[in-house]
């Protein structure tokens, strides 16, 4: 099995925009995440986290460089990944429960009903939300319950990768920290791998064992959490450390 769940190399996004200029929001940039490993990647608004978070999951194509997940170019098979939105609610389709849109990854699979339904309601009860939730529909629960929801259905494939854009900024901060708690025990459990992309410093450094540091679509810094947070180098990286721990 590779070593590295992603390698991202020398990726650029150049956005075409009717009577502007084009703009690359994602300039030349390359990384790996290990295998269970958690990678938080950090910068200002507009820096380009969500495109990265887009360019992995292959909801938009790089215009170059290449992405491979556990050794395969995307490509040939984007299997293994899962995204974790901001905005729970806004994921789920309001038509249908939380269960059906949790269990939809495993019966497009070849799942039968009977037990992608089991399978579902155990990753609920995982997640922290009574079994009886699955029928329920994300307008009848609350943001950090909805966003367990999007947690247990990321989870659902047994993906070896999860992409988390800003997955709790939408919560208060208790919620916050059960959030990051649950995704804890989870990787404990699991050695699925994360890709946590988060403005709030404070969270990233009790919980990524390393940090990307993103400036204008490009990695400036990179390191682990500790390091890159104890004895910034770049400035950059100082101005989100004085902004994060005044
Ligand atoms: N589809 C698009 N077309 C044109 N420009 C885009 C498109 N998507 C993103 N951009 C631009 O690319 C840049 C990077 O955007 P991106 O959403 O990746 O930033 P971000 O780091 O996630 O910011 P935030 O912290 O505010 O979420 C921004 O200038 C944005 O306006
Ligand atoms: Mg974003």
């Amino acid at each position: 099995m590779p070593e590295n769940v992603l390698d991202v190399r020398d990726v650029t996004k150049v956005f075409e925009r009717k009577g502007q200029p084009s703009l690359r929001a994602v300039d030349g940039v390359s990384f790996s995440v290990g295998r269970g490993e958690c990678v938080g990647l950090v910068g200002g608004s507009g820096c380009g986290k969500t495109t990265i978070a887009r360019l992995v999951t292959r909801l938009i194509e790089p215009t170059s460089g290449s992405i491979a997940l556990n050794g395969r170019d995307i490509h040939e098979s984007a299997d293994g990944v899962q995204m974790v939105f901001q905005n729970p609610a806004a994921s789920f389709d309001p038509r249908r429960t939380l269960g059906q849109g949790a269990a939809e990854a495993l019966i497009n699979a070849g799942m039968p009903k009977p037990e992608a339904r089991k399978q579902v309601v155990a990753l609920f009860e995982r997640c922290g939300l009574p079994a009886d939730f699955v029928g329920r529909y994300a307008y009848e629960v609350s943001g950090g319950q909805c966003q367990r929801a999007a947690i247990a259905r990321a989870l659902a494939p047994d993906p070896s990768l999860i992409v988390l854009d800003e997955a709790t900024s939408a919560l208060d901060v208790t919620v916050q920290a059960q959030i990051v708690s649950l995704l804890r025990d989870v990787r404990a459990q699991r050695a699925c791998a994360y890709l946590f992309i988060c403005h709030d410093l404070a969270l990233v450094q009790g919980f990524c064992d390393r940090l990307l540091v993103m400036w204008r679509g490009r990695i400036v810094e990179e390191g682990p959490t500790a390091e890159v947070i104890a004895s910034p180098k770049h400035p950059y990286t100082r101005e989100l450390l004085e902004a994060a721990f005044v």
